[in-house]
């Protein structure tokens, strides 16, 4: 059988250079490749180092293809099994989205019916512009793979999601596009294909001056591992999450928010949903007044503060017009664990708790028992790895919604 093979469109980023390392594991896995550079991809390395790594002619302008019958734009897409745009700038995506064909990537990008793996890599502000948001929403609608960029440092000096994720994880996302029966597209033909599942993760931090906070203790550790699971299983997630510094899962929508208030928005901003499972640990009180400067210590009266509630973000879902058609709260107690999630779940409205005991070192740690309580009754599960359980919770959520 003949190799697959890839046409990889190099776009004009910084992350170019990784393009370079992409297309060697690409060549090791036993595919062969072509190169599409962009004017902009060729300010950052030349066509000759791709060239020489990819051992095929590289284009560069819908002007390169002279001879139309020979290698037409239309033939470079038609030989190609899978078309991985990598880097993927926001214009790129901007011009995938909004279908123009103003240079060769975007017209062999038009031009095609070739699954396409779309692969971000930007300034943390430009991927998060509610434009770039826009338009990898409707490229996902339009059957391209995006995969979230990595979150950490990034070479202009920032740090947040739009790093290119590395070139190993890249390739797995490559050989799973390619393992997918053709016409099928991401998730497609899995349990949750096709169901928007909603999660928050994490603490909220609540200010109470601009160096200090209210919080709770959560790693962020067992919403993150449940989103993972979630998407594994072919839904479209979207992880509502307060600050922790946990890689985004991927295949997996990431929206960071700090307080319970910002929370709630962004998971109102998230709905509809079929699916809500609330992991994060929501301060329940802020202050009512945070103080714009630090507040100095003045060795007289001790500062006191003054609390405000905060929304009850899984009893609000629980009450709304749009109430997801499964939901599930979870509780973290220290004692008499099963009989405080039955009174939770009704006094929350929600239709399961997953109740786990934390007088242990659950938070932050690796483990973790749980107790799903329902209507119907309390199932115990022993102690897990957090993605076990996470894995689990999904599978028996997918068992109920299918
Ligand atoms: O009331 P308690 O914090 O114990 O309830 C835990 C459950 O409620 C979790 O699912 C948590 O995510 C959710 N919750 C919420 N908004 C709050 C407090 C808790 O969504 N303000």
């Amino acid at each position: 059988m003949k190799p697959p093979h890839i046409l990889l469109i190099v776009g004009g980023g910084i992350a170019a250079y990784k393009a370079c390392e992409l297309i060697r594991l690409i060549r090791k896995a036993g595919m062969t490749v072509r190169c599409v550079l962009t004017e902009g991809g060729a300010q950052f390395i030349t066509p000759m180092t791709l060239a020489a790594l990819s051992e095929n002619e590289v284009f560069t302008t819908l002007w390169d293809l002279k001879n139309e019958t020979e290698m037409g734009h239309i033939q470079l897409s038609r030989e190609a099994d899978l078309i991985v745009v990598c880097p993927a700038t926001a214009d790129l995506l901007a011009k995938m989205a909004a279908g123009i064909s103003d240079s060769l990537a975007t017209t062999v990008l038009l031009a095609t019916d070739t699954p396409v793996l779309a692969v971000p890599a930007m300034n943390v502000r430009m991927w998060q512009h509610a434009a770039t948001q826009r338009n990898v929403a409707r490229l996902r609608d339009d059957g391209v793979t995006v995969i979230d960029p990595d979150d950490g440092a990034m070479a202009c000096g920032e740090f947040g999601p739009g790093r290119l994720p590395e070139p190993v994880a890249i390739m797995e996302r490559i050989e799973a596009a390619l393992a997918r029966p053709s016409g099928l597209r991401e998730g497609q033909g899995l349990p949750l294909y096709g169901k928007r599942v909603l999660i928050t993760a994490g603490p909220t931090h609540e200010p109470i001056d601009p160096v200090r906070y209210i919080a709770n203790r959560s790693s962020g550790k067992q919403g993150f591992a449940i989103a993972a699971a979630a998407a594994a299983l072919g839904a479209d997630v979207h992880l509502i999450a307060g600050p922790v510094h946990l890689p985004t899962p991927p295949g997996v929508t990431r929206i960071d928010v700090e307080t319970a208030r910002e929370m709630a928005a962004a998971v109102d901003a998230a709905l509809p949903a079929d699916i809500a499972i609330l992991v994060a640990a929501v301060a329940d009180w802020r202050t009512a007044d945070a103080a714009d400067q630090k507040i100095k210590k003045t060795g007289g009266a001790l500062p006191v503060l003054q609390l405000a509630e905060n929304p009850d973000i899984l009893a609000g879902l629980a009450h709304d017009a749009r109430r997801p058609a499964l939901l599930v709260g979870f509780a973290a107690e220290t004692e008499n664990v099963v009989e405080h999630a039955q009174a939770k779940l009704a006094r929350k409205g929600c239709d399961w708790i997953v109740a786990n005991d934390v007088s242990g070192d659950v938070m932050g740690g690796a483990d973790n028992a749980v107790h799903i309580v329902t209507a119907q009754g309390v199932e115990s599960w022993s102690n897990l790895p957090k993605d076990q359980v996470a894995r689990k919770l999904m599978e028996k959520i997918a068992d109920v919604v299918r």
